[in-house]
């Protein structure tokens, strides 16, 4: 029977999961994108649907699903384990609590919170006012159930009496911060009581937190009210700024429809989710992270803001915006008819929807505020607006757009661009070095040297065209590739050749898989080399270069043939054995290797 991990990596398509993190393209047989975890300019990041495996040329890191959603999202092995079974509904059965990470217990915590908030909100006597409170806001029973909200209800410990019921352990539910320690002596009390509980999930919709909201207005001045929201603390599970509320709901539609629109509360979110924009994700009131757009552009570069009315809503917008733009990615903005979307979306969800297409560009909309009213022949306002405009064009990541928009200041200023130019922030290198400084986790390159890596090259380059092997093998040894492992897959490729005359390169996989483990795999990772480096060459350019590395090759291995010569000689010579019986067959050799460099042509 296949274990867990076979049978997932048999059901979920490496090629359409990876896809979803980075584009990717055809390429020969396989499949190149631009690394996903290095920065690069050239794709060099390769994907075999067959062997469901990925390789990175640049960064040397590589293999299957399983360590690329470890690697992608810092998960370790168990969670992986979790989150591809769910993917591809796989049961896990016999997964021993014993052996659960940390991670998996919180998890596994916030869960069971979850699934008893809801079932309080939809059965319990006491949630009748949350019951109430919800209908009052015209969420739906379908809605209720697809966000899964839940109602914690009053009391003290009401939440982790329940949890330490299912058995869970007390530091395992205070871990996930749905306890708060008392402050004198030993125990823990709810953190969220008398409270709507909103899930908030990560991508793949695994509960990471929650977001609880009082049964009240929330806006009584009058008196001192709790806070309106009470969230998740920050635990191994949470982390505020890598989360968008509803991505998990809403990251096919992005897709779909190539643009997500932002919203700051998750009211706003469920509410325009419920009237069938689904396309839409909340940042729960705060500033768009780096970490957040990172997520967002695994989905779409489009953006549209449609935040609060109010002059927070406008900070908000501003502080996201920073990011978003550095991110190069096209920022929409949106003035609402109203407080905010899910007022908007009650009164009537055509405005709603309206409003959403009627979205200005970013830099269009900060155009407007600048210069609206204002008069741009008096030298104090053209110092104002520009003064208000340069910092955020300076943030535009993308080179043209940011030419284009200075062209534009300078049209309105009468100015020339390059005074401009010279004027604009410092920021712009900061930015450029903050987006150098992201691939934290860069490894040695596999191809150290350049000799290795013509070696490779070549392979793969006769792996593309099997046709030039004949012609090939008379000239280049095997003795004269870099490293043990590509001479030994060499001579394989020769031995089958001499065998079997189809040249078919299927055959060679059969032959190899007879020989061994190891020269399999390299013969999978010259495989993808070969897509990466060759599937857009022509014949005639193919064979070209693997003309011309093998004679780069052979003279290479012919001068490290005179340097072990020379090396020998000398030490003979400090040896005293200078009297020629022994000396001499080296120097015979010395000759002859030196003879057949200097009769290498210099090129093809
Ligand atoms: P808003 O005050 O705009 O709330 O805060 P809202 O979404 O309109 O909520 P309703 O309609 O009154 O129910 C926007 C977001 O900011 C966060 C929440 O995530 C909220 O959705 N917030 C707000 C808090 O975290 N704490 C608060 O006290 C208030
Ligand atoms: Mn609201």
């Amino acid at each position: 029977m296949a274990t867990p991990v076979e049978e997932i990596k048999s059901r979920v398509d490496i090629v359409d999961f990876i896809n979803e993190y980075t584009p990717l393209k055809a390429a020969g047989m396989n499949w190149k994108a631009r690394c996903p975890f290095h920065n690069e300019k050239t794709p060099s990041f390769m994907v075999s649907r067959d062997r469901g495996s990925w390789h990175c040329f640049g960064c040397g890191r590589g293999g299957d699903v399983f360590t690329f959603i470890q690697e992608m999202e810092g998960l370790d092995f168990p969670e992986a384990l979790r989150v591809l079974a769910k993917k591809a509904g796989v049961e896990l059965r016999s997964f021993d609590r014993q052996e659960q990470s940390q991670k998996t217990k919180i998890i596994d915590a916030l869960r069971w919170a979850s699934n008893y908030w809801h079932e309080v909100l939809l059965k319990a006597h006491e949630a009748e006012a949350a019951r109430k409170y919800l209908q009052s806001r015209g969420l739906t029973n379908d809605t209720i159930e697809t966000w899964h909200i839940g109602y914690a209800p009053a009391g003290w410990e009401m939440t982790f009496a329940a949890l330490r019921k299912k058995g869970l352990a007390e530091d395992d539910i205070f871990q996930a911060g749905l306890t708060i320690r008392k402050e004198r002596g030993a125990g823990f009390y709810d953190r969220f009581r008398n409270r709507i509980m909103f899930p908030i999930g990560d991508v793949h919709g695994t509960i990471v937190g929650f977001s609880g909201r009082i049964l009240e207005s929330g806006e009584k001045s009058d008196q001192p009210v709790a806070a309106k929201y009470i969230n998740s603390p920050q635990t191994i599970v949470y982390n505020k700024g890598a989360i968008l509320f509803g991505l998990d709901q809403a990251k096919g539609d992005i897709k779909k429809l190539n643009e997500a629109i932002l919203v700051e509360g998750q009211m706003d979110c469920i509410m325009s989710h419920q009237v069938g924009v689904t396309n839409v994700i909340a940042s729960s009131g705060t500033a768009l992270t780096l970490d957040q757009t990172k997520l967002l552009k695994r989905y779409t570069t489009n953006l549209v803001l449609a935040f609060d009315q109010d002059s927070a809503g406008a900070q908000a917008a501003l502080r996201g915006v920073d990011q978003a733009l550095q991110a190069e990615i096209n920022v929409r903005i949106v003035r609402l008819p109203g407080k905010d979307p899910d007022e908007v979306i009650r009164r009537d969800p055509a405005v709603w929807s309206e409003a959403i297409k009627s979205g200005q560009p970013i830099l269009e909309y900060y155009f407007t505020q600048a210069t609206e009213g204002k008069d741009m022949t008096k030298v104090g306002e053209k110092k104002a607006a520009a003064k208000f405009l340069l910092p955020i064009i300076a943030k535009v990541g993308d080179q043209i757009e940011q030419t284009h928009y200075l062209q534009k200041l300078a049209d309105v200023l009468h100015v020339t661009e390059e005074v401009l130019r010279r004027s604009l922030p410092a920021e712009k290198v900061l930015v450029q070095k903050n987006a150098a400084e992201t691939p934290a986790v860069n490894r040695a390159p596999i191809v150290p040297d350049r000799y290795r890596a013509v070696s490779e090259r070549v392979l793969a380059g006769l792996l593309m065209a099997p046709r030039l092997l004949p012609k090939i093998s008379q000239q280049l040894a095997p003795e004269a590739l870099k490293g043990a492992d590509l001479q030994a897959l060499y001579k394989n490729f020769i031995i089958w050749h001499t065998e079997d005359h189809s040249l078919n390169a299927n055959g060679l996989a059969q032959h190899l898989a007879s020989v061994d483990r190891e020269q399999q795999d390299l013969f999978a990772l010259l495989g993808l080399l070969a897509d990466k480096e060759f599937s857009a060459t022509s014949d005639t350019a193919l064979e070209h270069e693997v003309d011309t590395m093998a004679l780069t090759l052979r003279r290479e291995s012919l001068q490290q043939d005179i340097r072990h010569i020379e090396q020998d000689i000398r030490r003979l010579e400090r040896q005293g054995a200078g009297s020629g019986t022994e000396l001499q067959p080296l120097l015979q050799r010395f000759q002859e290797v030196t003879q057949a460099l200097r009769s290498l042509p210099d090129s093809i």
